[in-house]
């Protein structure tokens, strides 16, 4: 049955019905993005970023080398993984709204519907990790949790320099979210590190780190397609350039918000 729709379908298609929007995009080592138009964008966005991580990197990270130092008490790293969950669950919810401005385009569209469908329930794998390590109630103290400071992450929160963007281009304002995913590899490498080593976490629990020390690195590959593809001229570079500086710049002023507050617990 796979080989018959596989002869319909020229995609990718897992058993359960799964659609690959781009041939072999989830093999390992794709790297279609080099070979197009915008390969050069990409590379020097890539280089861009990589310059603002390494410039703030403990708060871009969320923490998780200041945690992996052992610098969090358990009561601590509980509210900063709450804090985090309530940031993570509305996540879906953000990388979808970004399909009204993309309808026509049947291949931007089907992208953002395959990325939201793999971000669905990972906020409450995060709540697993709450629940099971933390011993807190998925409702009452998860579900309802409340934030360390008010201005919180809210991925409903809109973004000037990214509205800007998406007046340019949907695709590359879509782009700029499976773009800055490209942090989370590493981040959740180390959280998984410092969850086990420094806080002797069992692997049972940790579900949500171990899936995200791969699973963005597809994630950013969506984003770099859509930049090799629609990143040609240098107005729409520019305000992809903005828009990441002002993504990455809301990120650091919010996580040093969150760790002002998480010190003075
Ligand atoms: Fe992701």
């Amino acid at each position: 049955m796979e080989e018959q729709l596989k002869a319909v379908v020229p995609r990718d298609l897992l058993p359960n019905g799964t659609y690959a929007p781009l041939p072999g995009i989830y093999d390992v080592g794709w790297k279609e993005w080099m070979n197009m138009d915008g390969a050069d964008f990409v590379k020097e966005m890539r280089r861009f970023d990589d310059s603002i991580i390494k410039e703030n990197r403990d708060i871009i990270l969320r923490l998780a080398p200041i945690i992996e130092k052992g610098e969090l008490t358990l009561e601590q790293l509980k509210l900063w993984e709450l804090e985090n969950f309530l940031t993570v669950d509305s996540f879906p919810v953000k990388i979808v709204s970004n399909v009204f401005e993309n309808l026509e385009n049947r291949e931007v569209k089907d992208i953002i519907l395959r990325h939201t469908s793999e971000e669905v329930g990972h906020g409450e794998l995060k709540a697993d990790f709450l629940v099971r390590a933390m011993g807190l109630d998925r409702v009452r103290d998860v579900w309802h949790g409340k934030p360390l400071i008010s201005k919180r992450i809210n991925f409903a929160d809109p973004n000037p320099a990214v509205d800007e963007l998406r007046r340019a281009s949907p695709p590359l304002a879509y782009a700029t979210i499976p773009f800055c995913e490209r942090s989370l590899p590493i981040l959740n490498q180390i959280m998984g590190r410092a969850l086990r080593k420094v806080y002797g976490f069992p692997d049972g629990v940790l579900g949500f780190y171990d899936l995200h020390t791969y699973v963005d690195i597809y994630h950013e590959r969506l984003g770099l397609y859509i930049m090799a593809k629609y990143g040609t001229n240098a107005r729409v570079r520019e305000l992809f350039r903005n828009a990441v500086e002002a993504i990455r710049a809301s990120h650091v002023e919010i996580y040093s918000a969150g760790y002002q507050a998480l010190k003075a617990k």
